[in-house]
């Protein structure tokens, strides 16, 4: 095909040809990035609260990740995981070094990531638990990605309609409902996995206890607990992983997103316990761990600490927060504020859709989480100047 320059209507009318119709998009091309800001193919600026869905964090094209990206390019790009790969190591051990874990298995995207949690945990239950114990419960309105094991991990029946039949071995109870869990818990129970914040399920925190709760009962039922932070992980919610605040530890833990800062790919951290359950064999990716993915993630790890992205995260979370619920206050229509870090959902008594495109019109973007929940899940380093703006144009459109 030949590259001749194409207006926008021209290529989002390509597009609709070439690509197949898994998504409903708004009608702008973006073409570039700095931080907390795009740009259009029409050179219109947006403060930018989608991020990517949570993963841009450092901000859009971060000069170091770019830098890491662009000397590992010239370096070495791809290698396959049967040699020792450089950069995966020094990315495994800053991941086990700063959370609970003792090892990690690199993959591609959070589905991927959940794909191993589960395969692992079905693996450690066959090797040292009695009787047949393989199945899984996860939480109603939970999200754990698109492929067909992790549709059925997905505790909503809109993801899975038209997939059937799917694989067995998962069951669903109420999110923050320890009582439901302890019930639903069986002979053929191998592990419990959760999102210690729902995102896609409406940006839903669960109570003080709760995740406490869910640990003890895998304890004395001898289960594994999985955490899926595949949004909240890498200091969304104003700690390096969300589990932080509860005080208690998961056996494995599921990362993507913001892991690499922009750059696709996803990991799965457990303990030496768990992790022994894989052996060569058990699992694998061609593109897991690749190097240039590594080479991102090494420095969006060393980029977070070193900038006091945490703090700022928490900062400005809180001072979002703080102007979301004003907006509460002013207007009716808004139901609930809440988030924690800049995970951060406004519920409203309508669907949120209108809303969005009207900001976009006005140069902020957002998106929804569960129909009716506005989700601002903008980079870390989003300014407080920023935020202002992001709060003046909602005040506007929520009128
Ligand atoms: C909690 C959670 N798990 C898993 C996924 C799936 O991740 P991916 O789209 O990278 O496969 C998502 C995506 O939104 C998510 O929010």
């Amino acid at each position: 095909m030949e590259n001749v320059a194409m207006t926008t209507k021209e290529l989002m009318a390509l597009s609709d040809t070439v690509i197949m119709g898994t998504y409903s998009r708004f009608p702008i091309v973006l073409v570039k990035g700095d931080g907390a800001r795009v740009w259009d193919s029409e050179g219109n600026e947006y403060i930018d609260c989608v991020a990517g869905i949570a993963v841009c964090s450092l901000g859009h094209s971060h000069p170091r990740v770019v830098e890491a990206i662009k000397r590992q390019a010239d370096l070495l790009m791809h290698v396959s995981n049967f040699y020792y790969i450089e950069p995966q190591i020094r990315f495994a051990k800053l991941l086990v070094e700063h959370s609970f874990a003792d090892k990690a298995f690199f993959c591609n995207s959070g589905a991927e990531a959940n794909e191993a949690a589960i395969k692992l945990a079905r693996k450690f239950a066959q090797d040292t638990m009695e009787g047949k114990k393989y199945e899984i419960i996860t939480m109603e309105n939970s999200f754990h990605g698109r492929t067909l094991t992790t549709v059925a991990a997905t505790g909503q029946t809109k993801f899975q309609v038209g997939f059937e039949p799917l694989p067995v071995g998962f069951s669903y109870v109420p999110f923050n409902d320890i009582a439901a869990l302890e019930k639903a818990v069986t002979d053929k129970t191998c592990a419990v996995m959760v999102e210690p914040i729902q995102g896609e399920g409406g940006i839903r925190i669960p109570g003080r206890d709760y995740l406490k709760g869910v640990r003890k009962i895998c304890d004395d039922r001898g289960i594994l607990l999985i955490f899926d932070e595949v949004q909240v992980g890498m200091g969304r919610t104003g700690t390096l992983f969300a589990y932080e605040e509860s005080g208690i530890e998961p056996d494995i833990m599921t990362l993507a997103k913001a892991i690499g800062n922009g750059f696709p790919m996803g990991a799965m951290l457990a303990t030496d316990r768990v992790a022994a359950a894989f052996t060569p064999g058990s699992h694998a990716s061609t593109f897991g761990g690749n190097p240039l993915a590594m080479a991102a993630g090494i420095a969006v790890m060393e980029t977070m600490f070193q900038d006091g992205i945490l703090e700022q995260c928490r900062e400005t979370g809180a001072y979002f927060i703080d102007k979301l619920k004003e907006l509460k206050d002013r207007h009716p229509i808004v139901e609930d504020v809440r988030g924690r870090g800049l995970i951060i959902g406004m519920e409203l008594s309508c669907d949120g859709g209108d809303l969005v495109r009207k900001a976009m019109a006005r140069g902020i973007l957002m998106i929804c989480a569960g129909g009716n929940v506005l989700r601002f899940v903008p980079s870390l380093t989003i300014s407080k100047e920023d935020v202002d703006s992001v709060i003046e144009v909602l005040d506007e459109v929520l009128g």
